[in-house]
């Protein structure tokens, strides 16, 4: 039988959720590091004496800090904002704009989940001046993730979330922890220019850098997981590393019409 398994709270691109059972047998460890965290997935379904939880977005970070803070007085506040009068294009535009304008805080969070669960697909960008700029979503009725809003509560007591670079949480392991890195993947065919990749946020030379302090880590006694396409590109990336390959069912174009098998790959550096 299927273990249970705990669906995040927030829909995120690259969510690890579906990937568990393939991550599970290698993550083991005194404390468990995720230096790109996104919806937690990972975290959430693992159970370890301490977490250390990064992410480079300061709308997630700000986001789990203030849940930790304020438990169910948070989800209180925040379920005043999933009305059905709220579920509207004029008022969506309108609390957009007003997290535009908000520094970080109770409020921006929550126009956070607000936003994440009535805009586009839950997805999450940016505009070059830091705006979030995705469309309303026309939900018939958006789900408020009161139950997996708990669980991430009770779950976040032995975690602490930093916001930051990749690289300075990965400074912050210790011989005996095991480092699970899940960062934006890869052009999905060698051939596709990483140009465009890299104005999303995360360049070649990242990964280069990331490979680079995972196997150095290991030199210490620190096992590192990394996940990404397996492609020629990574291939080259992770030749220092164990690779585990394993095919993975993939929505290939934005409308989800074109379903196509990819294959994913994780790099074990121990
Ligand atoms: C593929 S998602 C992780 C998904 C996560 N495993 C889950 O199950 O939801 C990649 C994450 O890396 C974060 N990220 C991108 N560049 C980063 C960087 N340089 N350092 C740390 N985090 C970064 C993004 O904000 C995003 O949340």
């Amino acid at each position: 039988m299927q273990p249970t398994r705990t669906r995040p709270f927030l829909k995120w691109a690259g969510g690890k959720y579906k990937l568990i059972d393939k991550l599970s047998p290698h993550l083991t460890g005194r404390k468990l590091i995720e230096p790109f965290v996104g919806s937690g997935a990972v975290f959430l379904n693992h159970q370890f004496e301490r977490y250390l939880l990064g992410d480079i977005n300061p709308d997630l970070i700000n986001l789990y800090q203030c849940l930790k803070k304020e438990k169910q007085q948070f989800i209180k506040y925040l379920k005043t904002f999933f009305k059905p009068e709220l579920n509207d294009q004029t008022e969506y535009l309108a609390l957009r704009q007003e997290f535009n304008l908000r520094a970080e805080g109770r409020r921006r969070a929550a126009l956070f989940v607000y936003l994440n669960r009535h805009g586009f697909n839950g997805l999450c960008r940016y505009n070059k001046s830091g705006g979030f700029n995705v469309p309303f979503g026309r939900h018939t009725k958006p789900y408020f993730p009161e139950k997996e809003m708990l669980y991430f509560i009770q779950r976040a007591k032995n975690a602490q979330f930093v916001c930051g670079d990749f690289v300075s949480l990965m400074n912050r392991s210790r011989r005996g922890d095991v480092v699970y890195c899940d960062p934006p993947y890869v052009p999905l065919s060698p051939t596709a220019s990483f140009t465009s990749y890299a104005a999303q946020g995360f360049s070649y030379d990242q990964q280069i850098e990331l490979a680079y302090r995972a196997k150095h880590l290991a030199d210490r006694g620190v096992k590192v997981v990394i996940s990404n396409h397996d492609n020629a590109i990574t291939r080259k990336i992770y030749e220092d590393a164990v690779i585990e390959s394993f095919p993975v069912r993939r929505f290939i174009s934005c409308d989800g019409s074109n379903r196509g098998n990819a294959k994913e790959l994780l790099a074990i550096y121990e």
